[in-house]
């Protein structure tokens, strides 16, 4: 396809949905699709290291899942845990940097020690960074972005887009060009609230254990033909 208006994204982010319904369609419980959807993490994270992105997020725990019944929680948490002891290490030799957005407190004082650990073991490499939301809300990073401000004493018309982007939890990446949500469901659910709003999105009909790397590459590939306008007119227009 020839056209090409941007390039590649630097920052994907991604909202794994369709693991319940993955599982189901199988026959199996719930977990089995979101064990299913933690396997598929490394594939898409070399696939996206591969195409030359330099940032991906992937959307792994809300601050409403909460309310999702207690055993499927303590599942989630446990995939968490057994996805850092498992790929750490693989993840660190591919020159991948961990970090996690949300948070931590909360996840148990276990829990969250071995997400320091691996965030620590990674901390120098550049060639692509997994940013995993955990814990986390749009709406609640707003918040505690706006409480940090006023705690450090910033005056109202002080306040600038800049310093909000700074106090988010993503302080220092850059925000997404390019959304993906699988599964075919339209929303977006409380993710990166702050960081998207001129974000291009993508609705693939894959549910999330499904979703690989040509997968990836062809969204990418949409992506570099969109006309991004900003609001503005764009180039067509004028
Ligand atoms: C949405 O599918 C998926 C989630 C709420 C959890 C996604 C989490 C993982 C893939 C594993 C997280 C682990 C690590 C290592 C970060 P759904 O359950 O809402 O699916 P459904 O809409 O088909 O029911």
């Amino acid at each position: 396809m020839s056209d090409v208006k941007n390039p590649i994204p630097q920052h994907v982010a991604i909202i794994m949905d369709g693991n319940g319904r993955w599982a189901k369609q199988r026959g199996l419980p719930r977990l089995a699709g979101h064990k299913a959807g933690t396997e598929n993490l490394r594939r898409v994270i070399r696939a996206a290291k591969d195409i030359g992105i330099k940032y991906i997020t992937f959307y792994a725990f809300s601050t409403e899942n909460w309310n999702r019944p207690e055993a499927e929680v303590k599942g989630l948490m446990l995939l968490l845990s057994e996805f850092i002891d498992n790929e750490t290490e693989a993840l660190h030799k591919e020159g991948a940097r961990l970090l996690h957005i949300g948070h931590l407190a909360g996840l148990g004082a276990a829990l969250e020690a071995k997400v320091k650990r691996a965030i620590e073991r990674t901390k120098n490499n550049r060639d692509i960074t997994v940013l995993f939301a955990f814990n986390y809300g749009g709406r609640d990073e707003i918040l505690h972005a706006v409480k940090n401000l006023i705690a450090e004493g910033v005056k109202p018309d002080e306040v600038t887009v800049e310093k909000m982007s700074a106090a988010m939890f993503t302080a220092g990446v850059p925000d997404p060009e390019l959304v993906i949500r699988t599964s075919g469901e339209l929303r977006t659910s409380n993710f990166l609230t702050w960081q998207t709003v001129y974000s291009e999105w993508a609705f693939p009909a894959t549910l999330w254990p499904d979703f690989d790397g040509e997968a990836l590459r062809a969204l990418v590939e949409d992506y570099t033909h969109r006309e991004r306008r900003f609001g503005g007119l764009g180039k067509s227009s004028c």
